[in-house]
């Protein structure tokens, strides 16, 4: 079992007020708070090895260096790749799905397909329909069902020998629902499609194991998971990523530079051009050994209670409705009040201390499954706490009050 109060200790921000009244955070899906060991090692790499990395003699930037790669060494452990240079450091799960795509603009022709979950944020389904503009391809989407779980059935029918991609989140960031992606993966594999997975709202829960999995790419943010903003990862095969082309031209990612023709360099400095967010490269490691300390095991158990244990006290309140309610789920949960607008409810818990996020969770199209403008979305982590889960029961149905 967690010490719940310990753990809260780690973070600062937690013992703050907000509007005269105890922080209740619960938008841990947009962003993760950061514990103290976190915010220290920001400062403990300026105040003490700051220098550029890859380029210098000196000490100094040898020191650099050797945290970065260090960093990458951990979250190759972690994601349990193969090689170190599988793992690019990103600025997010936006930057390492854009990687791909633009990778993919050299690969695609004229109807080849890719299918995407009617689950994905926008940033798992934009990057894609630019990417079939581009290229000819095809987009198509797995349906999913009034649980909010995708469909097997149909999935199976829209493989075939077109597809060439498929791309799925791990976790939906709206609904909170995990997808069945060992299946998917080994189902795409089976016609020879690669599979990026959206891992940016399963780290902050779970480990994922990409040999395990056998996925060709999977991409997530650091900030979701007690690291700083700017950072994330994504991982690909070797194979794909050698097939792949630079993302971005620049320093670092060369081996020979004229004005006639420039090689590139090995992996992963292929991917990785320009000065990177040193800092928060070298911070996200220190954030996955914190999350690593409590224990995964732990984190699990203790979302699973929370996400349970709010679910049964916010049925209690008349005319609220829960949307994504899948048999494998995590510690989010979307609803709404009839007949009152969630930006509402959220302007007004909010007044009492209380973080939510409201609308349409950068995920038009589930909205718009659910017919639905948006919804108010609670998202725990392990540190938050059922005291905290009763504050905001009694806030939304003092809100209700207020807008009946
Ligand atoms: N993708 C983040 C969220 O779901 C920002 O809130």
């Amino acid at each position: 079992m967690l010490d719940i109060n310990k753990i809260r200790a780690d973070f600062p921000i937690l013992s703050k007020k907000v509007n005269g009244k105890p922080l209740v955070y619960f938008d841990n899906g947009a962003t993760s708070q950061k514990p103290q060991v976190v915010i220290d090692a920001i400062s403990k790499y300026y105040q003490e090895i700051n220098a550029n990395i890859h380029r210098g003699v000196h000490t100094l930037s040898q020191l650099a260096t050797d945290a970065y790669e260090a960093s990458r060494g951990k979250i190759q452990n972690h994601i349990n790749a193969k090689f170190a240079h599988e793992v690019l450091f990103t600025s997010g799960t936006t930057h390492g799905i854009n990687l791909v795509t633009n990778g993919f603009a050299s690969i695609l022709k004229p109807g080849d397909e890719v299918l995407v979950s009617a689950l994905e944020h926008h940033s798992n389904i934009v990057p894609w329909q630019m990417l079939c503009e581009k290229t000819g391809a095809i987009l198509r989407v797995i349906p999913m069902n009034q649980e909010g779980e995708l469909i097997m059935s149909e999935y199976d029918k829209l493989l075939s020998d077109k597809t060439k991609v498929v791309t799925v989140n791990h976790i939906s960031n709206a609904l909170g629902t995990v997808n069945p992606i060992k299946y998917m993966i080994d189902e795409a594999h089976k016609f020879g499609a690669a599979v990026l997975i959206d891992g940016a709202q399963a780290v902050p829960h779970l480990k994922p194991d990409v040999q395990e999995l056998d996925c060709d790419f999977y991409a997530f943010s650091g900030h979701k998971m007690c690291g700083p903003t700017g950072t994330g990862i994504l991982y690909g095969k070797e194979a794909w990523l050698n097939k792949l082309p630079p993302y971005q031209g620049g320093g670092e990612m060369i081996k020979e530079v004229t004005f006639e023709k420039t090689t590139y360099a090995e992996l992963p400095h292929k991917f990785e051009a320009g000065t990177p967010n040193i800092a928060g490269g070298i911070v996200l490691g220190t954030a996955v050994d914190y999350m690593n300390e409590i224990g995964f095991e732990n984190i699990q158990n203790q979302e699973l209670e929370l996400l349970r244990y709010g679910t049964q006290r916010l049925l209690e309140i008349e005319g609220l409705k829960i949307f994504g309610t899948a048999k494998e789920k995590t510690s989010v949960i979307s609803f709404n009040i009839e007949g009152i607008h969630p930006y509402d409810i959220g302007t007004i818990i909010d007044k009492l201390g209380i973080a939510v996020r409201t609308g349409h969770h950068c995920a038009q199209p589930i909205m718009n499954f659910f017919c639905i403008p948006g919804t108010i979305r609670a998202s725990f982590a392990f540190y938050n706490t059922k005291e905290e889960i009763d504050v905001m029961v009694e806030a939304v149905k003092k809100a209700q009050l207020m807008l009946s």
